[in-house]
């Protein structure tokens, strides 16, 4: 039952470790963090490969219940764990809506059943996602939910957004935002541009995205609740955020692997892989998305993985389904654009997979402490792959990354100290 991982470059943001070091594991807790261990145990050589902790995802659309054609929690952790992720937030926006006790409890327990990895969930803000009634926070933060999101959605008016803030504060759940003005981005299928004038597409602008982050900054002042900004895409939203957090205000901040991998010129040939919400921006965003990221502005990297049929994408660009799936792309996208492209040190960018994600949503996870849980991720940051998504877990296959050879791939995924990933492969 002992694990001994040997000399790999063991990055421990949380502790402020970056060294070469050994991990001992034993019945499934990290017992033991040294220069040099010897130990009876099974030995992981990992010469040459940086050891994390086990990443975490805070937002995946895991689609069960009444989305198994998509996805189910057997697969989509089956894909976390092929992507080096360890821990996955799913979010409510399932069907029916994760809005009750039922619906959280019904999610947890099929996590530990079918589950490959750690499976936490949010629940809905207002009922049935609806924008109108608020949801029974209490009843799902008891029964589990460890935030509050509508995702998908925005919810549509000051005064109910007032209302959800006053409410999660009380019961201390942080609420992640979908920030994207319905009115002003109604009609539009990709980032309103050049691009999308050239394509003859409406578009959805920058300004909805920046509209809804300062109405939710000025009421998170307002009622001291605290706001996590979804899938931050624009350079306004950084601005905003990086005041908001100047001047004291509790808000936090992430992206995803698409907004600082790819522009709106992605769209072009009316690409639905490429369709997702909010949209690819222009080259001045995703820019200003790196500077976030470097700047520390932006907290977390999330997936939004968002598996969806080929038949709902292989339609009219506007009536594609938004969204792409993002477990198994996540980490060779951010060690590639990122990390060897000089934009995040290697900790700069496990902190914002593990340690940030953790704190924010108030969870025990994301450290090399010992006594923690050994769920730990080991990435080869100089093997290449080309994504390829027949090997996908995931039922999705919606990506606009086929066939992109990227440097820095998960190797082995460990959760509470037993291998669910070697090698590429999905074990056990
Ligand atoms: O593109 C998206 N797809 N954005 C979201 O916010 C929701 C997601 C989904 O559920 O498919
Ligand atoms: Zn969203």
């Amino acid at each position: 039952m002992k694990l001994l991982i040997k000399q790999g470059r063991v990055v421990d943001p949380a502790n402020g470790i970056d060294a070469v070091m050994d991990i001992l594991v034993d019945n499934g807790k990290i017992a033991k963090v040294a220069k040099s261990i010897s130990e009876k145990a099974e030995v992981v050589d990992a010469r040459n490969l940086i050891v994390a902790p086990g990443l975490i995802d805070m937002h995946a659309h895991l689609r069960e219940p009444g989305r198994e054609d998509k996805e189910t929690i057997a697969t989509a952790t089956r894909a976390a764990a092929r992507g080096g992720f360890t821990t996955v937030l799913g979010m409510p926006n399932t069907n029916p809506v994760i809005d009750d006790q039922a619906a959280v409890e019904f999610v947890l327990s099929k996590a530990r059943k079918e589950g490959v990895v750690n499976v936490y969930t949010t629940g809905a803000a207002t009922k049935n996602q609806q924008g109108k009634e608020l949801a029974e926070m209490w009843e799902l933060r008891n029964a589990g939910a460890v935030a509050i999101s509508d995702d998908g959605n925005t919810i549509p008016t000051a005064s109910l957004m007032r209302k959800v803030l006053e409410y999660a504060r009380m019961y201390r759940l942080p609420y992640l935002s979908h920030a994207e003005d319905p009115a002003l981005s109604e009609g539009g299928a990709m980032h309103e541009g050049y691009v999308s004038t050239e394509l003859g597409l409406q578009g959805r602008p920058s300004v909805a995205e920046d509209v809804i982050v300062a109405r939710e900054i000025l009421l998170a002042k307002y009622t001291q609740g605290r706001v996590h900004f979804c899938h931050g895409s624009t350079q306004g939203a950084v601005e905003l955020v990086k005041q908001a957090k100047k001047a004291g205000i509790s808000v936090t901040m992430e992206t995803c692997p698409h907004y600082f991998s790819l522009t709106d010129e992605a769209v072009r040939g009316y690409n639905q892989n490429a369709k997702v919400s909010p949209p690819l921006r222009s080259k001045e965003h995703v820019e200003a998305i790196k500077k976030g990221l470097k700047d520390d502005v932006i907290d977390v990297i999330a997936t939004d993985h968002a598996p969806h049929l080929l038949v709902e994408k292989y339609v009219e660009f506007d009536n594609a389904a938004s969204g792409m799936v993002g477990l198994e792309t996540a980490v060779p996208l951010v060690m590639n654009n990122l990390v060897h492209a000089g934009v995040l040190t290697i900790s700069q960018a496990i902190a914002k997979m593990t340690i940030n994600p953790a704190r924010i949503l108030g969870i025990p996870k994301g450290t090399l402490s010992v006594g923690a849980d050994a769920d730990i991720t080991i990435i080869d940051p100089n093997r290449e792959e080309t994504i390829d998504p027949k090997q996908f877990e995931s039922k999705g296959r919606n990506t606009p990354f086929a066939g992109m050879t990227l440097k820095g791939v998960p190797v082995m995924t460990i959760v509470a100290g037993k291998a669910v990933m070697r090698e590429r492969r999905v074990v056990g």
